[in-house]
């Protein structure tokens, strides 16, 4: 069903703007690495790890995936991470990432930071060159944990900044959204844009729209992440429009989180035809069962989303991105022949 709409999807050229590095840890990989690192996971096999992964909320979902992420303990095993990665990304024609990495969760178990950096960037750095993969790297503070301790990682990665120059662009916040509002990191945010990097926080998964207000108004963020419950302020949803702030939406981890009962219900078409500048991402990729372009299809599929529709996400994410203005329009040319191509293709069918 649908095969020729899949198929557009599938060569469709496209940017993911939201996906958690520690989130596309495949089963089969975190088996492999606590066999050389000599952790016990709490599982037998790798059919048990998926079957483990039935998620109720979003905590339940954290509690698995900060687990799932002690078997990364070496530069190597951050570089196979995030190099299976790109492998999967390339092979979805996203043509640029930007990924969140979460140092806390490493540092806090002994890893020094320059590791996470080093693994991350030396797999980003090859796929630059021997893919074409064009990338950028996120920082994201843990709001679980203290504004002090987002301080005191802020403060151990700047050191690193200039050998990291080309990838680390930004920081951004994730973890438990409910209890753990914006303002909690007003303090660390403005040291972060006095520096000059860009700003970025989950907002509106879980949590009420007035946290995706405050994380514009107080943290000054310039992309959403989530932001699906943003549609229940109306004075929101018109400023959202006007001002063109992206959403980087996650289909498939709405879902399996159960922010939304069926992707039917999804919003994702309505900010659309909202006039939002909305974007398709993949989040945890390994725990919420697919990458881009199952996302797509996804969604297209639970929403009708036409052609159209289909290049205008694509074209968001090419916006949206932290890239120069004249690298966005070598995308945008990529995209618009692609969509003439397919256009030409169909009349002469
Ligand atoms: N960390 C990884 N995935 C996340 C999500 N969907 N929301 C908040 N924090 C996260
Ligand atoms: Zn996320």
């Amino acid at each position: 069903m649908n095969d020729s709409l899949h198929d557009f999807i599938r060569g469709l050229p496209k940017a993911e703007l939201h996906l958690h590095i520690e989130g596309s840890l495949e089963p089969e990989l975190m088996f492999a690495l606590a066999q050389r690192n000599g952790v016990t996971l709490p599982y037998a096999s790798v059919e048990e790890v998926r079957a483990a992964y039935a998620f109720s909320d979003l905590q339940s979902f954290l509690d698995l995936y900060y687990a799932g992420a002690a078997v990364l303990q070496t530069e190597q095993d951050f570089y196979e991470l995030t190099m299976a990665y790109a492998r999967l990304a390339m092979a979805d024609n996203v043509r640029h990432v930007e990924l969140f990495f979460d140092p806390q969760t490493h540092t806090v178990r002994g890893i020094a930071i320059d590791t996470v950096f080093s693994g991350i960037a030396r797999a980003l750095r090859q796929a630059r060159a021997e893919y074409g993969l064009s990338s950028r790297m996120i920082l994201c503070f843990l709001r679980h944990l203290s504004e002090d301790e987002a301080f005191a990682t802020l403060d151990a990665a700047l050191p690193l900044r200039a050998k990291y120059a080309d990838l680390w662009i930004g920081v951004g916040l994730d973890s438990g959204e409910v209890g753990n509002p914006p303002e909690k990191f007003e303090r660390v945010f403005a040291r972060v844009r006095e520096l000059g990097l860009h700003v970025v926080a989950h907002a509106g998964e879980e949590g009420p729209p007035a946290y995706v207000s405050a994380a514009l108004d107080v943290l000054k963020v310039e992309r959403i992440d989530h932001g699906v419950r943003a549609e229940e302020d109306a004075a929101l949803m018109q400023y959202l429009a006007q001002s063109q702030i992206p959403l980087t939406v996650c289909p498939l981890s709405n879902l399996k989180l159960r922010v939304v009962k069926a992707l039917g219900d999804h919003n994702l078409a309505r900010l659309l035809r909202a006039g939002l500048c909305v974007t398709v991402n993949s989040d945890d990729p390994a725990y919420f069962g697919g990458y881009m372009n199952s996302n797509f299809i996804a969604i297209a599929d639970a929403l009708q989303l036409s052609r159209e529709e289909l290049v205008q996400l694509a074209r968001n994410s090419f916006n949206a991105a932290f890239v120069p203005m004249s690298q966005k329009l070598i995308w945008f040319d990529e995209l618009d022949a692609y969509q003439a191509t397919a256009a030409a293709a169909d009349e002469s069918r």
